[in-house]
């Protein structure tokens, strides 16, 4: 005879090698304090009910805070042949009440159970996301604020194209973080909703209220359909989905930090404490945080499709196949909340170097546009006026210059329309403070930025 839980109708028990493939016990313990908290909702909602006594009701309640006392402090007896979280929990429940543990169960499938559990850890951990997420915003506005006058080269096609502040680029990355944010917070609407009551599959004959355990839970709702309840992961392929953006707009300024660092760009340096040195060349000092959390948003992507390709051939409705949904999202979790506080302290700790952005800002004629522009406003058409500022790009490049260093007699040799205003034209901080149109690098619009993610921060920052 079998000895598990379920093990009534089984004459043998089962093979060690089934055991270990089978047992979810040792990712699934992470949802200890999620499965105890929705078994005391249920105990409660039980005695309530009628369904048991107050007095049981409140001797499982008991017990399982003592359970939780036990894995907190390190004294509870995890065992693999109990399967799971939910099994190795209520069995030491029972150990503890006595034959009243027995009863908890009433009502109640892991199916549901599991499903519950899933939902309140996503549900907690988005909560996290959420929270590291405004704070790794709050730490870009700081080093914006502080980097306001500060000029680079803004890049597309990663070839130096118009300049831009640095406040401006650095505020970029929060404006897609609050984004993140705001997607977390709108799938956690999703996910904190209660499955617990649709039972295996089809619901329960007894007088189960679902809206009291849910409230208990701060959940927003109960499930509508009970098949649904129990079969689909929807809200954690969202929430995976929230995670995998995250990670690769990280990855985006992780890949502008490596080259920034490079001394042939100069543009920073990492502080020591978020750089590491090579074992065979002294001189180096390499990024090694910002490679190693480009390369695992490849693990974040890689959990999602995981879950995506789980579920797809799944019939209605629990399938054991399901168990392996916790495994991508734990391992998502842990990512997304290291890399966001690592991020941010990350950031905190660069120096940034000015004059290497203002000479690179030269090298690059980042005022070609701006010698285009001064054309049409002299009443040259904008493509010819773009071919004469070319010519002057080539000719400055044949002398080795920046276009502001040509002599106005040399300017006037492409066109007789430049005069001696061109030099103000010219200029990249001239370039910059002209564009105040909203959403623009000029410093009306960055300072417009700031108080709208700041008042973002506020209303929002519950
Ligand atoms: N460990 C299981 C899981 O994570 C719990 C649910 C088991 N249900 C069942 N019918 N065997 O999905």
């Amino acid at each position: 005879m079998s000895d598990k839980p379920w093990g009534g109708r089984f004459k043998e028990s089962t093979s060690l090698a089934v055991e270990a493939y089978t047992e979810s016990i040792s990712f699934d313990s992470a949802l200890y304090a999620q499965d105890i908290a929705g078994s005391k909702a249920h105990a409660r909602m039980l005695g309530r009910q009628g369904v048991i006594s107050a007095e049981e009701a409140d001797r499982l309640i008991e017990g399982l805070d003592q359970v939780k006392r036990e894995i907190e402090e390190g004294s509870f007896p995890w065992k693999q042949e109990l399967e799971d979280v939910h099994m190795n929990i209520e069995t030491r429940l029972t150990q503890i009440v006595g034959e009243v543990g027995k009863k908890l169960h009433t009502g109640r499938s892991r199916n549901d159970q599991v499903c519950l559990d899933f939902r309140l850890f996503v549900s907690d951990q988005l909560r996290e996301w959420i929270r590291l997420t405004r704070d790794l915003v709050r730490m870009f506005m700081r080093r914006a604020e502080e980097n306001r006058a500060v000029l680079l080269p803004g890049c597309t096609h990663m070839q130096p194209a118009q300049p831009v502040s640095l406040a401006q680029h650095l505020l970029a990355y929060a404006w897609m973080l609050k984004r993140d944010a705001e997607r977390m917070a709108d799938c956690e609407r999703r996910v904190r909703v209660s499955p617990l009551g649709a039972a295996a599959l089809a619901g329960t004959t007894y007088a189960l209220n679902p809206a009291m355990v849910a409230e208990e839970l701060g959940m927003y709702g109960t499930f509508d359909n009970s098949m649904d309840a129990v079969a689909d992961r929807d809200f954690a392929l969202e929430a995976l989905f929230c995670g995998s953006v995250c990670m690769g707009h990280l990855s985006r300024f992780c890949e502008e930090i490596i080259w920034w660092a490079n001394p042939l760009f100069g543009y920073i340096t990492l502080s020591d404490k978020h750089s590491t040195g090579s074992s065979i060349m002294p001189q180096k000092k390499n990024p090694d945080v910002a490679e190693i959390m480009r390369g695992k948003t490849g693990r974040a992507y890689g959990n999602l499709v995981n879950l995506m390709t789980i579920m797809k051939g799944i019939p209605l409705t629990y399938n054991r196949d399901l168990q392996e949904d916790k495994i991508p999202f734990i391992d998502t979790d842990k990512t997304v909340r290291h890399s966001l506080s690592l991020m941010a302290d990350m950031l905190e700790g660069i120096t940034f170097h000015p004059e290497r952005m203002r000479k690179a800002l030269a090298a690059g004629f980042l005022n070609a546009t701006e010698l285009a522009d001064y054309l049409v406003t002299k009443g040259l058409p904008f493509r010819e006026a773009h071919h004469v500022s070319g010519r002057a790009v080539a000719m400055a490049e044949d002398k080795g210059v920046g276009l502001e260093d040509l002599t106005l007699e040399e300017l006037r040799s492409l066109s007789t329309l430049i005069d001696e205003d061109v030099y103000t034209a010219l200029d990249y901080d001239t370039a910059v403070a002209r564009r105040n149109v909203p959403g623009g690098t000029g410093p009306e619009s960055v300072a417009r930025q700031l108080e709208k993610m700041r008042r973002w921060l506020e209303e929002d920052g519950k």
